[in-house]
């Protein structure tokens, strides 16, 4: 296991994580090395790069990397190729992580902290299939220039059919594990790529015939998502698509403090990480939610460790702590602000759940 704890809130939810991960991992017996490593703005500061080779080496020997979260003010002014958020890009693109699975799901007593009115928020159980290493994120051209004395600049999206088809299948071999409803987020009516997706996915779909397959344009989909996001279970779209409506599926549940992720790829290492971000508006106060990193460990003991009874009883512990009323933060309103657990505290009631 490599910790990669990152940046603002980074530290604080993994450490938070950890504890959950190393409680679960002894009740199983399950002999476990935990390592850490620097990425992000707190690599940029003690080596003078988001991410160095020795610790994507590292990674490669690991069955599982639990990362926190990069960037945060003190290095938005860098250009994009030297910012925290290239060290996350390139840990995945080296690793090959190609399917980001982002699982939005409400759990019953948070009903009511969706911005939603919770009749149409309760039947949410949906994944979003992001293709994570590929798209305008890392196509060529890219770039910036001075073009007859103006400031031009230039991002490319292209996907080839190889890249389009292994995450259909990620997407469809899920559905057929859940729901068998795949729905295909694009922008075919203006984008060639989308046109091509659209063409990949029918041509996999083939092979799965007993799930059910819908394309959806991205603007119509995002506000389906709003007024109708029951009707959702398997998404698959990509790169920049799937980071956009994640977050938005995220808010759905009531904080975007609850959305867990894993990103996996041919290899044998997967990543897991909260869909948030570093959060710097609420950094070192222990206040931040714990539970996207508790819930991602969750998905590596499912994924990378092969317990799923170990990840079930992570899910159930932290389902048990909301049902008895417990909140950070960021799931009250204004007002209820003052009887909000800290991230530890939070945690804390979670290893009581668990029993550890
Ligand atoms: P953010 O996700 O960090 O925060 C958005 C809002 O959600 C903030 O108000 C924050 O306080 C709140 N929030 C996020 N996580 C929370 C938690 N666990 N508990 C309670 N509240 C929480 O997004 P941003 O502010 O747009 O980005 C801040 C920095 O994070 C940027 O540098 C961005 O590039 C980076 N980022 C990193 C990742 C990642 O490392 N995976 C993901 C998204 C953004
Ligand atoms: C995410 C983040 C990253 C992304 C950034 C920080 C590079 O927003 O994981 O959702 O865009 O993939
Ligand atoms: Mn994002």
């Amino acid at each position: 296991m490599l910790l990669l704890p990152g940046d603002g809130i980074g530290p604080e939810v993994t450490a938070q994580a950890r504890r959950v991960l190393e409680a679960v991992a002894q009740s199983a017996e399950l002999a476990l090395e935990i390592e850490a490593g620097l990425i992000g703005g707190a690599a940029i500061d003690a080596q003078g790069a988001p991410l160095d080779d020795a610790t994507v080496a590292r990674a490669r020997q690991c069955r599982g990397v639990l990362l926190g979260a990069v960037g945060g003010p003190k290095w938005d002014a860098l250009p994009v190729e030297s910012r925290p958020e290239r060290g996350l890009l390139r840990i995945r693109r080296e690793l090959g992580l190609y399917a980001n699975l982002r699982p939005a799901v409400v759990f019953p007593a948070l009903a009511e902290a969706s911005t939603l009115r919770p009749e149409v928020v309760r039947d949410i159980d949906l994944l979003v299939v992001r293709e994570l290493t590929g798209g305008i994120y890392f196509g060529e051209p890219r770039g910036r220039a001075l073009v007859s004395g103006r400031r031009e600049a230039r991002n490319t999206m292209v996907y080839d059919e190889v890249e389009i088809a292994r995450i259909a299948h990620v997407a469809f071999a899920a559905a057929r594990r859940r729901g068998r409803s795949v729905t295909h987020v694009h922008k075919a009516n203006v984008l060639e790529v989308s046109q091509l997706w659209v063409e990949v996915v029918n041509e996999v779909a083939r092979e799965y015939e007993d799930v059910t397959l819908q394309h959806q344009l991205v603007d119509s989909c995002a506000m389906l998502l709003l007024s109708d996001p029951g009707r959702f279970d398997v998404i698959v779209t990509g790169n920049l698509f799937g980071d956009i409506l994640s977050d938005e599926a995220a808010m759905l549940t009531g904080s975007l403090g609850m959305l867990p992720s894993a990103s996996l790829g041919a290899g044998g290492v997967g990543l897991y990480e909260p869909v948030h971000g570093s959060a710097p508006d609420i950094a070192g106060q222990d206040i931040a939610n714990p539970l996207a990193a508790i819930l991602s460990v969750a998905m590596l003991f499912e994924h990378s460790f092969e317990q799923a009874d170990c990840a079930r009883r992570i899910h159930d512990a932290v389902t048990a702590v909301l049902d008895d009323g417990h909140r950070t933060r960021d799931l009250l309103p204004v007002e209820a602000a003052s009887r909000a657990l800290g991230s530890k505290a939070m945690t804390d009631r979670v290893l009581e759940k668990l029993g550890c």
